[in-house]
């Protein structure tokens, strides 16, 4: 497989290289997209010639998702991340943002406070404001250029009785933190004090740089797991993510009954065909293709900092620990938010999303795929 591959993804309707999508969010289509969360790569090999001969099939009716695909997700997780996901405390649903927005609904009412840790997802904002609940921000603190969670602040706010969530975010996007062992100990003791429900979205799971090691919230430990859920997909480790295909993984089965009704009632739960094969095909065969792809992002991160420091660049980049973002902080340049934008997107012509979407305490960095 070659990373480097050059594909012209402007043959399809691609969010990230639309023309009118870099005008809209950059001002300028003329930019090298690198803002939407999806790589520029193809998807491994065996899941093209899987999806090939489905395709030649020729028929692409209702389906359910076969016992095959379970067991294919159960033993990834076991074999990579040594947590064991119980087949029935598996809710499908298509995409992560919907099963957040489930969630939120199920488990907070109009008004309550949602926290989050900023600078957060820009999408988290979304779907906290459109479920009229409030976002309450739990700011990550920036300390010799590593992001730590401020558990006194958590508490203070999880004391509080208005605030019903907290949205995790592990590993974070956008800072990169691959939350160690101790930190999710720690949040989880927090939540269990005052009945916080944990949302935790795990999406980028499986991009978790040597020696760091990502662990799934809901494996630290069982009554941890019984008031939280996790939303986990394959979306980004396999650049799939236009095949919209989620996992919700429910222990408490209260919560899991409630939100399995709720998918059936507004019939959020249909499978796509493609996403089937692709899915099930990239668990059980692309463990490889991962790991190579993970050497190449770490090459990636290598030749940023590289090329910051031999060309005199005044940019640091914060250290990932694991995604495929990279948190790049301009404060240096002194320049203003919007002055900054305009930079960026008119002068180095590169659409990197503004650290200011992320929250206030994202102004002056930009998260870069
Ligand atoms: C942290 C995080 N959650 C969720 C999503 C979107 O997931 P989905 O497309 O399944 O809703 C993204 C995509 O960038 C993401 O980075």
């Amino acid at each position: 497989m070659n990373f480097d591959e050059s594909v012209d993804r402007r043959q399809y309707p691609t969010l990230k290289w639309s023309k009118t999508f870099l005008e809209e969010h950059f001002g300028n289509a003329d930019v090298i997209p690198m803002s939407v969360a999806d790589m520029d790569i193809k998807v491994p090999p065996s899941v093209i010639d899987k999806l090939q001969k489905r395709v030649a099939h020729g028929i692409f009716g209702y389906e359910s998702k076969p016992e095959s695909y379970y067991k294919a997700l159960e033993l990834w997780y076991l074999n990579r991340h040594k947590w064991k996901i119980e087949q029935h405390q598996i809710e499908t649903c298509s995409s992560i943002l919907s099963a957040i927005a489930i969630l939120i609904n199920q488990h907070s009412n109009e008004g309550d406070g949602v926290i989050v840790q900023s600078p957060f997802f820009f999408e988290f904002r979304m779907v906290i404001k459109n479920n009229k609940r409030t976002i309450v921000k739990n700011p990550l603190k920036l300390i010799d250029g590593k992001y730590h969670i401020d558990f006194n602040d958590l508490e203070n706010k999880a004391a509080d009785s208005r605030n019903k969530i907290l949205i995790l975010c592990n590993p974070h996007n956008p800072v990169g933190r691959v939350w160690s062992k101790d930190e999710l100990s720690e949040v989880a003791g927090i939540c269990e004090r005052h009945n916080l429900f944990v949302i935790t979205d795990e999406i980028h799971g499986d991009f978790a740089f040597k020696p760091h090691q990502y662990i799934p919230y809901l494996a630290i430990s069982d009554t941890v797991s019984q008031n939280a859920a996790a939303c986990i997909s394959p979306a980004k480790t396999f650049n799939i993510a236009g095949m919209i295909d989620a996992i919700t993984i429910i222990p408490n089965e209260i919560h899991r009954n409630r939100f399995h009704e709720f998918t059936d009632r507004y019939q959020t739960n249909k499978i796509n065909v493609f996403a089937n094969i692709a899915v099930e095909t990239a668990y059980l065969e692309g463990a490889d293709w991962l790991d190579k792809l993970l050497d190449y992002l770490q090459g990636n991160v290598a030749f940023i900092k590289e090329f910051l420091s031999e060309n005199d660049i005044n940019v640091s980049l914060i250290e990932p620990e694991g995604t495929f973002l990279v948190w790049l902080d301009f404060r240096a340049l002194g320049f203003d938010v919007k002055i900054l934008e305009r930079f960026l997107a008119d002068k180095a012509k590169i659409a990197v999303s503004p650290g200011y979407w992320f929250g206030r305490e994202g102004a002056s960095f930009a998260r870069m795929t």
